[in-house]
């Protein structure tokens, strides 16, 4: 028997000055990003902005829907529309906040289940890491890729299409 152990590393920041000047752009494009959310049923607007090599900056909100499942998070339309406009470019980087009762979260919001598989397979078919920046008001966490949120993320390899 082997017992195997995972871990995250976050550096914790608690003030957007601390960081440099790209990361602080990104942050304040998501910022923007999260006020134009259609998030009528839940009242939580989340913003993302990715940061692509040829080093233009793509932004997405969350989009709900009536039918609830058929919305989508802040992260991945940012991701899928940077994907399906750039796809030969990669993602480095990604800013993610969020803002509840119209105030900006204190706490850094992390992404859930299904982007963290986004990232993940992102990640991989591009062999290039994504930052993250976590930015809550108080306290941003930064990640220096988002693939050890997922341990043992989905493999595309398990459906033999290895050379994809
Ligand atoms: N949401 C995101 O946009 N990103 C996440 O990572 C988690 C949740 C959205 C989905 C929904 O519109 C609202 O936040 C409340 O769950």
């Amino acid at each position: 028997m082997k017992t195997l152990k995972y871990n995250t590393i976050v550096h914790e920041y608690s003030d957007l000055s601390e960081l440099n000047e790209m990361d602080i752009r990104l942050v304040n494009k998501a910022k923007e990003a999260a006020e134009k959310s259609y998030s009528p049923y839940s009242g939580f607007k989340v913003g993302a902005s990715v940061l692509l090599d040829n080093e233009e900056i793509i932004c997405g909100n969350n989009q709900e829907n009536s039918a609830y499942p058929s919305g989508l998070c802040a992260e991945r339309v940012a991701i899928f529309y940077a994907n399906a406009n750039f796809p030969d470019n990669h993602i480095l980087a990604m800013a993610i906040v969020a803002k509840g009762n119209n105030k900006f979260t204190p706490e850094p919001v992390y992404p859930c289940g299904s982007c963290r598989q986004v990232m993940y397979e992102t990640e991989l078919r591009f062999k290039t890491p994504i930052k993250l920046i976590l930015a809550g008001d108080k306290k941003i966490h930064l990640l220096d890729n988002a693939s050890q949120l997922l341990p043992h993320g989905f493999d595309k390899h398990l459906l033999n299409k290895g050379d994809l």
